[in-house]
């Protein structure tokens, strides 16, 4: 049984990069869909149905045990509804579906220094407060004397030009000015990219907000922590096949996917085309 990732783009794949890095044995099956997105300007009952046909196509085409939503958004958005109604009518026990959100926000207190984080997200993950909840319990757990700030904005524009490939375009970089330009006035040490789809712009965004500001990407600590998942859930790390093979899925025809994904993960990926839901 393989490990499902999904994103509603590319975006997943800057966690998917470090999923491999990690654990490389494993069998995983990438879907973006593509075609619907960005998802990050539409209402939680979309984002909840476009998540739930994506996990049940994975599940019941592709053989899936564990799918990581690789995307803030539907962590956000879905995955609490998900948990409860959607996955006891798959009766199997042993199926997951992880967020991202609680690994991401128990890292913050070990990376911001002085407790002054600039977050930015899609426009539901902004307004969905899954962040504000989460850090506030990390931080009060390990640094609970210390004031903690958290700076919300959201960057919409950015997923478009992403998916478009357009990395370094002069309209992403005079966007990037100008979406973190609320957040640099409060001068954080911390940038915090609660979307998936933002690491592909991460040097362009560090460059803005100078030295003194470190950026986290979600990539590193969700591999880090499904691998600490595996370790403490023999049962269902039991059931994961390991034969170490990759499947690129997608929803919009994959020429767009496919150049961007195989220049960002250095080897040559061919998308399948597949319709979901
Ligand atoms: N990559 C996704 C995230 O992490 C969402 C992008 C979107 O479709 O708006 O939020």
């Amino acid at each position: 049984m393989k490990i499902g990732v999904f994103d509603s783009g590319v975006g997943g794949l800057t966690v998917f990069k470090y999923l491999e890095e990690v654990l490389p044995s494993y069998d995983y099956v990438y879907l973006g869909d593509n075609l619907r997105a960005p998802y990050g300007g539409r209402d939680d009952q979309t984002i909840y149905e476009f998540t739930r046909q994506a996990v049940d196509y994975l599940f019941k085409k592709e053989n899936c045990q564990l799918i990581i939503l690789a995307c803030n958004t539907a962590s956000a958005s879905a995955l609490r509804r998900l948990q409860q109604e959607y996955l006891p009518t798959l009766n199997d026990p042993h199926k997951r579906i992880l967020g991202i959100i609680i690994p991401i926000a128990e890292a913050v207190p070990r990376l911001s220094k002085r407790g002054k984080i600039a977050l930015i997200g899609t426009k539901a993950t902004v307004k969905a407060e899954s962040y504000d909840e989460e850090i506030a319990k990390a931080w009060g757990a390990v640094r609970p004397t210390e004031k903690m700030y958290l700076y919300k904005e959201a960057a919409p524009l950015f997923v478009p030009l992403v998916e478009e490939g357009l990395l370094k375009n002069r309209a992403t970089k005079f966007l990037a000015r100008q979406y973190l330009r609320p957040l640099k006035k409060h001068r954080p040490d911390t940038l915090l990219l609660a979307c998936t789809h933002y690491p592909l712009l991460a040097d362009l965004l560090a460059g803005i907000m100078g030295k003194s500001c470190r950026t986290i990407l979600p990539g590193p600590i969700v591999a880090e922590s499904l691998a600490e998942y595996l370790q403490r859930h023999t049962e269902i790390d039991e059931l994961l096949s390991k034969g170490g093979s990759r499947r690129f899925l997608c929803t919009a025809p994959p020429q767009a996917f496919n150049n961007l994904s195989s220049r960002f993960l250095g080897y040559g990926v061919a998308a399948e085309q597949v319709l979901v839901g």
